[in-house]
């Protein structure tokens, strides 16, 4: 039976840095995401042993449970790859068939930046910032994430997240999410969404 399993980064945990900090894309990967994986596994192990016991849940519950840790798992997995080693610092841009989708949707770049910053700012708690594509029209997308399963879009493609949590910044940052997210622009890895968007088109 296949179960859920932590994703290995495609760069080592200092190779963010300045960004982020080797420590803390340590216990972001390999405590808190880890930690959403084990969790899902452990309740689907524990809604089988009630099916093969017959015995009562509290499917409520459970499910949204579930659905907290399986969204944590797969936004997750998603965030890793929306970022990658930028030694020179310079700001990279997106390219090719992203930009041209994003010019058509948010009429220039800075403005879709600035859209997606303050969707990220603006997280109340917990959550985040994501770039979807919308299957019906065709066009991108910019949704704010709760948790990591509330105000999800049925069918939306995900391209592009930013993880606002505390725990993804807190130890480079405290509270400083802004900060952040300036420098989140610096190590998004365009040419994995580019990949992805192009995927879908
Ligand atoms: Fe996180």
């Amino acid at each position: 039976m296949k179960t859920y399993t932590l994703p290995k980064l495609n760069y080592s945990y200092k190779d963010l840095e300045p960004f982020i900090s080797e420590q803390q894309l340590m216990l972001h990967h390999s405590k808190h995401h880890a930690a959403y994986v084990n969790n899902a596994n452990n309740l689907l192990t524990k809604l089988r042993e009630a099916r093969e016991n017959s015995s009562d849940l509290d499917m409520k519950a459970i499910l949204k449970e579930l659905s907290f840790n399986i969204g944590g798992h797969v936004l997750h997995s998603i965030f890793w790859d929306s970022m990658c080693p930028n030694k020179e610092g310079k700001e990279q841009k997106p390219y090719d068939l992203i930009e041209n989708a994003i010019l058509k949707v948010f009429k220039n770049y800075d403005r879709f930046k600035s859209e997606f910053s303050k969707t990220a700012l603006s997280v109340e708690g917990s959550g985040w910032a994501a770039l979807c594509f919308c299957p019906i029209t065709q066009e991108l997308f910019v949704a704010q994430i709760e948790k990591h399963s509330v105000n999800l879009y049925p069918s939306f493609d995900i391209l592009m997240v930013l993880d606002v949590w505390e725990h993804a910044y807190y130890l480079d940052y405290k509270n400083n999410r802004a900060s952040f997210i300036d420098n989140f622009w610096k190590i998004v890895n365009w040419e994995e969404i580019n990949k992805k968007y192009s995927e879908l088109v």
